[in-house]
């Protein structure tokens, strides 16, 4: 079988990723320091997809230690590269602790599929390469505005490293522009973990649902949107998961016809704030506790996908609507507050 290195594997993204990519015939290993996740939830994967997954507990910064996974895994055809820090704000406060770890990681894994002759190469971006946009929906052509935090400096950089890299060399890549990931697999035995206070949209509302927050804030009404909040295009975790694996896919089958190819991750549909608490409120039958609060420095006011590229060159077509984003997060909390009240 094809076997693909995962870095970030026990991240978000990552494990529902590797679920995805297993469950469509490929071998998997992954490589996380946990430094902001845990391997526990690689059980949650292993229980869906029947088989074990190992993960190199390593630091991508050390170069050293990486170069020892390829060393000791001659079979690996492709590589996606999720690990990174992304907390927007943390960025903000800590640019420096960005700047090194997504980027030295990322060259250092670079430099591994250069020196082991890795051929494919899928790399986690993020609509944030964006900045504001002057015109939505966003095509993969639409200008990049300055990165709106040092988080979003991280993805634009790492774009452009991948972009010139392979230009020096037989690596075949693909940038993945993720828009707003949200939501659990249906197997309710994956989900998003938070560390600390949740900075995204839809824990703080699962989380304030179920008690473990107060109340949360809606940072702003008075955008020049619909409602007065920020429009976001939320996608279902588990169709960015099936993305990457259209993505290996088509580098495999080598159809890629410019390197990297470019491909925005949402549906395309845009959603505000307050629409989103509102679906949250019809699928969970939980009224939410929340007040409206002061703009949050650096947010986008509106972004959503022109997502046809993926689905013309991808064959890529969302699932999961917003009521099934909302209805498996909630779950997914409600699963969480089960697990920690049976581990008292
Ligand atoms: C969405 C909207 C907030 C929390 C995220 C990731 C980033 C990237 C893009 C992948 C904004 C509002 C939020 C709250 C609120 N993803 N909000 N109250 O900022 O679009 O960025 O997606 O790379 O990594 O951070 O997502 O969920 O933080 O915010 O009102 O308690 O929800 O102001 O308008 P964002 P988000």
């Amino acid at each position: 079988m094809n076997k693909i290195l995962v870095t970030g594997g026990c991240g978000y993204i990552g494990v529902h990723t590797i679920v995805d990519l297993v469950q469509n015939g490929y071998d998997v290993i992954s490589v996380d320091n946990n430094s902001r996740s845990s391997a526990a939830i690689l059980a949650g994967a292993e229980q869906i997809i029947g088989k074990k997954i190992k993960n190199y507990t390593v630091d991508l910064c050390n170069l050293i230690d990486t170069e020892t996974i390829f060393a000791e895994n001659k079979d690996i055809i492709g590589i996606i590269h999720f690990a990174a820090y992304k907390a927007v704000g943390e960025s903000v406060e800590n640019p420096l602790l960005y700047f090194e770890n997504n980027l030295t990681s990322l060259v250092n894994i670079l430099k591994c599929a250069e020196k082991f002759n890795i051929p494919n190469f899928v790399f986690s971006s993020s609509c944030t390469v964006y900045g504001n946009p002057e015109v939505i929906p966003v095509t993969e052509e639409t200008p990049q505005q300055p990165a709106e935090s040092p988080y979003g400096a991280t993805k634009q950089m790492g774009e452009v490293i991948v972009i010139d890299t392979v230009k020096s060399n037989q690596l075949q890549a693909i940038l993945l522009r993720y828009f707003n990931p949200v939501g659990a697999h249906p197997s309710n035995l994956i989900g998003e973990i938070p560390m600390g206070k949740p900075a995204n949209l839809v824990p703080a509302i699962t989380q304030t649902a179920i008690g473990k927050l107060p109340t949360m804030q809606v940072w702003g009404t008075d955008y020049p949107t619909r409602d007065g909040s920020c429009v976001r295009d939320y996608i279902h975790i588990c169709d960015i998961a099936h993305a990457h694996t259209l993505a290996l896919n088509f580098l495999i089958d080598k159809k890629n016809t410019v390197n990297p190819e470019i491909f925005n991750l949402g549906t395309g549909d845009g959603y505000t704030v307050l629409e989103v608490i509102h679906a949250f409120e019809k699928t969970s039958g939980v009224k939410l506790n929340y007040t409206v609060g002061p703009r949050r420095p650096g947010d986008v006011v509106a972004i959503y996908a022109n997502n046809n590229k993926a689905k013309n060159e991808l064959g890529w077509i969302p699932a999961y609507n917003l009521d099934d984003m909302m209805s498996s997060a909630w779950n997914w909390e409600l699963k969480l507050k089960n697990v920690a009240s049976q581990n008292i």
